[in-house]
């Protein structure tokens, strides 16, 4: 089997609202992986439009993002921080991997099912054609590792359906063009980490999300101490104080969510926060949970407000970034065209 040059790549929407899921199930762990992978991080302003998005906001979003990924550490000199609207490649393997997907794999995927909710008719072609740009977002740079929050398994999955696909179809003119057996690598999702899946503060049972309508059931980069402390507070929770151990979390999932929330924020395993918190009640416990998401939230918010005033120089960290995502991705397009059997100029 082809040895692929080992690389990350992943995306964030810049649809508002970005959150501590956001943070822990994905950006936390990008910061890691700069160490030991060459990284491509990518604001998804093309995925934000699968539904309708006000047109100044989008341009705000994608600049917070942007900032997000730098007030959390990501450095966009080393590796490469961009826009995929600015790289036309994208679109254009996009295309081609419209005509390698099968109908019935993208019915199976759950988030066009409660994104498009009981309207189905009236979703976008984009909104179910998602996931075949986001396995050219991927494939594009032939990326082998993609660190997401645990909704994106399914996603994941298909993109590796499509790698696999593309290469078996072609398979001779990949061998005859290039005297390989495979062009693309199977990307392999990264969902390891402390919180691949944090709950909603007012529901446990429901992902924390950037579309639910009650702001108190998610932390935002935007919410100062005080807003932290007020969420934290009101987070739902049940009568029962803290287990010492993990087995008592079972069936309390509020509770599970805040420790796990605690544990990662802190970066100490879930055990010892169970040690030394078991048998306290949720009052004591929150306002230690508020000390910690203030210590780690505060200092990037406060970097991302100073980004964010100068928006020249975040569009010309994309530019810059566009430029380099697309040394990659325009040789890989060219080779995609020639194994597809397309005329190039
Ligand atoms: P999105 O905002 O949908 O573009 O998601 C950006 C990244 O955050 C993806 O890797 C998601 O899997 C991750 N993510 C979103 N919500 C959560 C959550 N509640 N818990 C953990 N990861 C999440
Ligand atoms: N679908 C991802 C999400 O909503 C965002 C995304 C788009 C992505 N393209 C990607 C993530 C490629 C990883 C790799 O979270």
């Amino acid at each position: 089997m082809t040895a692929f040059h080992q690389r990350v790549f992943s995306g964030v929407q810049p649809t508002g609202n970005l959150h501590l899921g956001n943070y822990l199930g994905a950006i936390r762990r990008f910061v890691d992986l700069q160490d030991s992978y060459e990284c491509i991080y990518c604001v998804v302003d093309m995925h934000a439009i699968t539904v309708a998005q006000d047109p100044a906001e989008l341009t705000a979003n994608i600049r917070e993002v942007t900032a997000a990924f730098i007030a959390c550490g990501i450095d966009p000199k080393k590796h490469i921080v961009f826009n995929q609207s600015q790289v036309a490649e994208h679109a254009e393997l996009a295309w081609i991997f419209n005509c390698i997907a099968r109908i019935g794999w993208l019915n199976r995927m759950t988030q066009f099912k409660e994104k498009a909710g009981k309207d189905r008719e009236n979703a976008s072609v984009g909104l179910y054609a998602y996931p075949t740009l986001m396995a050219a977002d991927i494939l594009v740079y032939r990326a082998t590792h993609v660190p997401v929050g645990e909704d994106q398994k399914q996603h994941l999955e298909l993109s590796r359906d499509i790698a696999q696909k593309f290469n078996n179809d072609y398979a001779a003119s990949i061998t005859r063009l290039t005297g390989s057996d495979a062009f693309f690598p199977l990307p392999e999702p990264l969902i390891q980490g402390p919180a691949p899946r944090v709950m909603s503060l007012r529901d446990g049972t429901k992902k924390m999300s950037k579309s639910d309508p009650s702001d108190y059931s998610r932390l935002t980069f935007a919410d100062d101490a005080d807003a932290i402390a007020q969420k934290v507070r009101k987070a739902k929770t049940d009568p029962e104080p803290l287990p010492s151990e993990a087995a008592g979390l079972s069936g309390r999932p509020e509770a599970e969510n805040l420790v796990t929330i605690y544990a990662a924020l802190a970066d100490v395993p879930r055990d010892a926060v169970l040690a030394q918190f078991g048998g306290a009640q949720f009052s004591s416990f929150k306002n230690a949970l508020v000390d910690v998401a203030v210590a780690k939230l505060g200092p990037i918010s406060a970097e991302m407000k100073k980004l964010q005033a100068d928006p020249a120089h975040i569009d010309a960290v994309l530019r810059d970034g566009s430029i380099r995502a697309r040394e990659i991705a325009r040789p890989v397009m060219e080779s995609v065209k020639d194994i597809v059997g397309f005329i190039r100029g």
